[in-house]
């Protein structure tokens, strides 16, 4: 039955963990396959055509498991790659920047957004293009944070390395006055309780991940599709380290990780 067929889900790394995490708890019966192209990440600092490319060697990758929708865990290659190859996919296929700006717009109350995410989703523009879709006049404010991800990589949570650098990167979202911060990387949610710190009450936070989450269930559900019952499988491909994925998808996610097997991308 295709509801049984897995979705498949991606990411440049480990990141896209955090939207698997939140499939995870909200649609709970659903199979799923991710890859993690952890050979090639970041792509954060990588050219469109460069992240277009990756993105279809991973989709022909995908279909070889016969998964009945995608959803592209990573901002960055959401920002890039979904809009040229969505028309080549015969499934559903969402990224993770509409569901987040969405909520972001109608969460402002003084119209004034910051989006943090790598410097190809802060470049791409994407965000401020589907945000001002929803609303012309809101401000949108972006900014690239590109020590989060090592950082998060090394477990450096609550570290204060990551508090200084934090406070450095969001004193310019502070000074704009935003009151709507989007968590614009597949990383960022892991640090949340710092953004949040340093934000202060007054700044509502949106994770995309969570929003994704949401709008992947509705979207299987009107196509009839969504699995609402049995034992869901997880399974877990990578491009390189598959131990060193392992233990990072041990550590946020809220299942035991089977195992990771290693897929020779290049060859998609
Ligand atoms: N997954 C990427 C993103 O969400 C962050 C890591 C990278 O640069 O590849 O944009």
């Amino acid at each position: 039955m295709l509801k049984d067929a897995p979705i498949g889900v991606f990411d440049s790394g480990v990141g896209g963990l955090t939207v698997v995490r939140e499939i995870i708890r909200q649609l709970p019966s659903e199979n799923v396959i991710y890859f993690g192209d952890t050979a090639r990440v970041p792509y954060g600092s990588k050219s469109q055509k460069t992240i277009i490319g990756f993105t279809r060697q991973i989709i022909h990758f995908l279909k070889t498991k016969e998964v009945k929708a995608i959803v592209v865990a990573c901002n960055t290659a959401s920002a890039y790659a979904l809009d040229a190859v969505a028309p080549e996919v015969d499934v559903p296929i969402i990224g993770v920047v509409r569901p987040g700006a969405y909520v972001a717009a109608n969460a402002t109350v003084n119209g004034r957004i910051g989006v943090l995410g790598t410097e190809g989703t802060v470049n791409s523009g994407i965000y401020t293009e589907v945000l001002h879709e929803h609303e012309p006049q809101l401000t949108v404010i972006g900014k690239a944070c590109p020590l989060f991800v090592p950082l998060v990589e090394e477990g450096l949570l609550n570290d204060p390395v990551t508090v200084e650098i934090a406070s450095r990167y969001l004193q310019q979202m502070k000074d704009m006055d935003i009151d709507t911060l989007i968590l614009g990387c597949t990383h960022y949610p892991l640090i949340r309780n710092t953004i949040g710190k340093i934000m202060g009450s007054g700044v509502t936070l949106v994770n995309p991940a969570y929003e994704t989450a949401i709008s992947l269930r509705r979207m299987l559900q009107d196509k009839g599709i969504y699995r609402d019952t049995g034992t869901p499988e997880y399974h877990f491909f990578v491009s390189d380290g598959a131990e060193k994925f392992s233990s990072f998808a041990n550590s946020i996610l809220p299942v035991e990780l089977v195992e990771t097997r290693l897929v020779p991308i290049d060859e998609y």
